[in-house]
């Protein structure tokens, strides 16, 4: 079945559904998170093409299935809202394609988005978890599983397997050394390299900052 309806009204259903269902939110995944990276990924098509539709439905659907928020269900609600608002089944592969390729899976896990679409969307997604709101967003996701922020016997690792990433549960701290200070170099566009060069140097000042801090050197 194809979608008559116009494609500007399937993305505000679509972003309707998302803000409801991520309201209540305290991981850092909130509505926020998704409609920063929805508008970051707009901005980055403009700069680099792609399917804008494809790219603007796959950035405001990105996390509704993902293992870090998912109750452990089977069933895809990404697939589910897709075919309720009557997308075309061509449309619906594409869309959870993209989505497929933008999760981290752990340092030594390559994780490569294959298409223009999928790279800016794993981009802006990446770009979101780095620079200032990037480390407000990692405390927030720590907190909310219970995680100290720092432990000096705690060192970080690089997980080699996705298994080994996802059963983590290493102070916050760690997380910049096994996840986000990692990101800078896979950006997949030269675009999202520029903006994330900056943030990258915001979370070592801020790195620095934090030792200094904790040392009690005042
Ligand atoms: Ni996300």
């Amino acid at each position: 079945m194809g979608s008559n309806i116009p494609q500007k009204e399937l993305i505000s259903a679509t972003e309707n559904f998302i803000k409801q269902h991520f309201a209540d939110d305290s991981s850092g995944h909130d509505w926020w998170h998704i409609h920063r990276v929805r508008n970051m990924a707009v901005h980055l098509a403009k700069k680099e093409g792609g399917d804008l539709f494809l790219i603007e439905m796959a950035a405001l659907l990105h996390d509704l299935d993902d293992w870090k928020l998912s109750d452990g269900e089977n069933t895809s609600k990404t697939k589910s809202w897709l075919n309720q608002i009557g997308l075309a089944k061509n449309d619906i592969e594409k869309i959870e394609e993209i989505i497929e390729q933008v999760s981290f899976k752990g340092a030594g896990v390559e994780t490569k988005a294959v298409s223009l679409e999928a790279q800016i969307v794993q981009d802006a997604d990446r770009l979101d978890a780095i620079g200032a709101i990037g480390i407000a967003r990692t405390f927030a996701y720590g907190g909310n599983k219970g995680r100290l922020l720092h432990h000096p016997d705690i060192e970080p690792q690089l997980h080699n397997s996705f298994e080994e990433y996802k059963k983590t549960t290493a102070p916050t701290i760690n997380h910049f050394y096994e996840k986000l200070l990692l990101l800078k170099d896979r950006m997949n566009t030269k675009v999202a390299q520029e903006i994330a060069e900056e943030r990258h140097r915001f979370m070592e000042d801020f790195l620095a900052q934090f030792f200094f801090e904790w040392d009690c050197k005042k």
